[in-house]
């Protein structure tokens, strides 16, 4: 698929813009902090209805004073044939809206599937050498893509998991009695519900990913190491993390809802009085972890700054051959964002051959020569929330 038109109104810095895309390659060029990524991430957003930079929606609605009550990303999107026109309100103070070719959609996360977005930018580095966190969002955000139903299963876990938070400091401050372990009991098989589903999801997305994966590692590194990649559970074994750190979980290979629930039940049986003293839930899908390796190595701590960035940019090109192979939508958008200044003249090249092909490709960068000729195909110039044709 590819975006034809995207339209803003009082997103992030853009009070309006109207721009039109080509299949192909398009080139966002301007200075830092002009709105480069703001203009990508508007499209990303529709792939994903979240923000890989912020938490919540809030801070895309343009910053004025007097608050402004709501912001509008409208697309154009087309696949085989035919248009779809999409249009999103983030109100500040009222239920996020979508329409769907000018139809009133029944909930917001019907307008996913349209717009697929793969993004390589150089924070894609924290996926590899920072906190499990980071790694969540790159397998949760193509999860969502694969099967947009589980933007709902993502929100139905996360309120459950909030409300049995409240509940476990509350039996910790008040001292856990009959009626508030019976409620917990109830939370458990909510959080057990949706948990599950996530976390054999997970399972079931990497394993689809692996051969992807090695292939693309292949394609773009020079030494022959073996990526690797592997889901850690907090629902397996008798340790529970005390903060987000997946050190000491285990492996875990189930990627059956009912059988991974079980485990998840037991687990919660297990950690009952250790999660009453702290008043937080520790086991879950928000406590666990993807392990990269390179061959045996955790790429964490002992991959090399190269190699690092090798194995971030083989998770982007192995996700760009997973939708297009799961999804009705094809090709998805592929985003560079600000990552050609980073490389040296051998890794552009390199990276443009692997990227040419894709259906549409959005490519942002300060100085528009860091960008390798044949990638210059249409240039856009950004600067302080206007986009001018260059
Ligand atoms: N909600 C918002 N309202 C107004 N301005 C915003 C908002 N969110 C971000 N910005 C501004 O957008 C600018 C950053 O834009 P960005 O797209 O990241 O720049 P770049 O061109 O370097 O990629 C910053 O100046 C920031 O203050
Ligand atoms: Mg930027």
């Amino acid at each position: 698929m590819f975006v034809k038109h995207l339209s803003l109104a009082n997103f992030r810095n853009y009070e309006t813009a109207e721009v039109s895309f080509e299949p192909g390659v398009n080139l966002l060029v301007g200075p830092n902090g002009q709105g480069k990524t703001n203009l990508v991430e508007a499209i990303r957003y529709l792939s994903t209805l979240s923000s890989h930079r912020v938490a919540g929606y809030l801070p895309l609605i343009r910053n004025a004073q007097p608050p402004i009550a709501q912001a509008i990303i409208r697309a154009l999107a087309h696949h085989d044939g035919r248009d779809a026109l999409l249009e999103l309100e983030l109100n500040r103070d009222s239920q996020n809206r979508a329409r769907i070719n000018k139809a009133n959609a029944t909930r917001v996360r019907d307008i996913l599937g349209y717009v697929n977005t793969v993004t390589f930018a150089p924070e894609d580095l924290d996926i590899i050498k920072k906190d499990p966190s980071n790694r969540r969002a790159f397998i949760d955000e193509l999860l969502v893509q694969v099967s947009p139903r589980f933007a709902g299963v993502f929100t139905d876990y996360e309120r459950v998991l909030k409300q049995r938070n409240t509940l476990l400091r509350t039996a910790r401050q008040t001292g856990a009695k009959g009626t508030s372990l019976s409620t917990l009991d109830a939370w458990d098989e909510s959080l057990i519900k949706f948990g599950s589903e996530i976390v054999a999801a997970r399972v079931a997305l990497v394993e689809r990913i692996r051969p992807l994966l090695t292939e693309a590692y292949q394609a773009i590194a020079i030494a022959n190491n073996e990526p690797r990649v592997l889901v850690k559970s907090s629902l397996l074994g008798a340790s529970v993390s005390e903060d987000d750190d997946a050190e000491g979980l285990e492996y875990i290979e189930s990627a059956d809802t009912a059988e991974v629930a079980e485990q998840y039940r037991a687990k919660l049986q297990a950690v009952r009085g250790k999660e009453l003293e702290r008043g937080i839930t520790m086991v879950g899908p928000h406590r666990d972890d993807l392990v990269l390796l390179l061959s045996t190595l955790p790429a964490k701590g002992y991959a090399s700054h190269g190699e690092s960035w090798s194995f971030a940019l083989a998770l982007r090109l192995a996700s760009i051959n997973l939708l297009r192979g799961e999804t009705r939508s094809g090709d998805p958008v592929l985003i560079l964002d600000d990552v050609f200044a980073e490389l040296d003249a051998g890794r552009r090249a390199r990276l443009a051959e692997l990227v040419a092909g894709n259906e549409q490709v959005l490519i942002t960068a300060a100085v528009g020569e860091d960008v390798p000729e044949q990638l210059k195909a249409r240039v856009l110039n950004v600067k302080a929330g206007v986009v001018t044709n260059g």
